[in-house]
């Protein structure tokens, strides 16, 4: 099959960062989907992954975002079979979907929802599920129950996952949602993914609050830049409050700002269920069901802004590159012939 993988890690100019590559069929194991990938997304996680390959001559095929068809199912995979429609972020641990077949635990994949290509939904499951685990299962929204005295602020611009967030946000009735944005045509997306108000992250957050007589959060996400933020989202937080980051500091962070008003402090990784192998690794599996029946009823839409071109070598470095310039809009997506 063909592939996209990385040798060693090069900068994103290099014009040999991804070579591209006949690699066997990968063999499902047991609770594995083999998939015929269609689309695939790129993260910034697929960046970092890049950037950290060790120079040992092993390929390393990347890609956390994918939909698919099932062509083939392991010995004790029950409800799937050859020819379902498939969606998944998948197992950091494990190769990626960058190539035309793939492996992966049936328990973290979904039927993919009716009525989107396959570039219109390998958009969403890597950030909607990040989304969704912060929301509901680190900040403790409960779906999709009113939270009418809850203010929550999205600090992420109109990136993949900001969008996700803001979409699953304004299903939940009486929260009030603000967004972040530093120019008008992320502003205007951000609004558009259901923020009711938009601070400027390029400015001071608390001054940007008040300065439009908004309301302190009482629970914050953290989706891009924690180390510029943090500071500031600890004065603004309401007392007893919540904080979620989904990145990592840079260097060493202060949160004791957050103890004199009782703030609590959670993480968010998207692939701690995979890696762990949680018991309650199938949630990834019911998230993105939900997620599905969401979009068929109208209720989330694709977060899709450009299909880059068709998987390759050179167009999965130009999305990469698209990627780390940090002004992305929405989701990059490429197809797999
Ligand atoms: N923990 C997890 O499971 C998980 C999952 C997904 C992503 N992540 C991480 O979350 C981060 C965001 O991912 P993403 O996919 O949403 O990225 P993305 O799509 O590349 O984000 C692009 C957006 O970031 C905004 N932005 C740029 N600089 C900013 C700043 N200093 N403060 C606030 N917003 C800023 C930009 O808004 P403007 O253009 O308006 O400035 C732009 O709209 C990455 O570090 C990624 O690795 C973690």
């Amino acid at each position: 099959m063909r592939a996209v993988a990385v040798l060693e890690a090069r900068p994103v100019t290099h014009p040999e960062v991804f070579v591209d590559l006949e690699l066997p069929v990968p063999e499902p194991g047991p609770s594995d989907l083999l998939v015929r990938v269609e689309a695939v997304s790129v993260n910034p996680a697929d960046v970092r992954v890049r950037q950290g390959k060790a120079a040992d001559g092993e390929p390393r095929v990347l890609g956390w975002d994918a939909a698919g068809h099932v062509v083939a199912v392991g010995a004790a995979v029950e409800g799937w079979a050859p020819g379902d429609p498939v969606w998944y972020a998948g197992d950091v641990a494990r190769p990626g979907c960058d190539a035309q077949l793939h492996a992966v635990d049936a328990r973290i994949a979904a039927r993919r929802p009716a009525g989107l290509t396959a570039a219109e939904a390998a958009a969403l499951p890597l950030t909607t599920l990040t989304a969704w685990e912060a929301l509901f299962d680190r900040l403790g929204f409960e779906a999709f129950a009113p939270a009418p005295e809850r203010v929550l602020l999205a600090v992420g611009g109109a990136g993949g996952t900001a969008s996700a967030v803001l979409q699953l946000a304004r299903l939940i009735p009486g929260l009030t949602i603000i967004g972040t944005a530093s120019r008008p045509e992320s502003a205007a997306w951000v609004r558009d993914m259901g923020a009711a108000h938009v601070l400027d992250h390029s400015r001071d957050l608390q001054a940007e609050l008040q300065a439009k007589g908004l309301p302190a959060p009482t629970d914050v996400l953290l989706l891009n830049a924690p180390d510029q933020h943090l500071e500031a989202v600890a004065r603004l937080v309401a007392p007893q409050g919540r904080v979620c980051c989904i990145v990592p500091f840079l260097g060493p962070t202060d949160l004791n700002p957050l103890m004199r008003k009782s703030v609590s402090f959670h993480w968010e990784l998207m692939f701690t269920r995979p890696i762990f192998g949680t018991s309650d690794l199938a949630r990834q599996g019911w998230i993105l069901g939900r997620v599905a029946e969401l979009v068929e009823q109208g209720s989330l839409r694709t977060t899709l802004t450009e299909v880059v071109g068709a998987l390759s070598a050179e167009s999965l470095r130009e999305a990469h590159a698209r990627l780390e310039s940090g002004r992305t809009i929405g989701k990059l997506v490429l197809t797999v012939p």
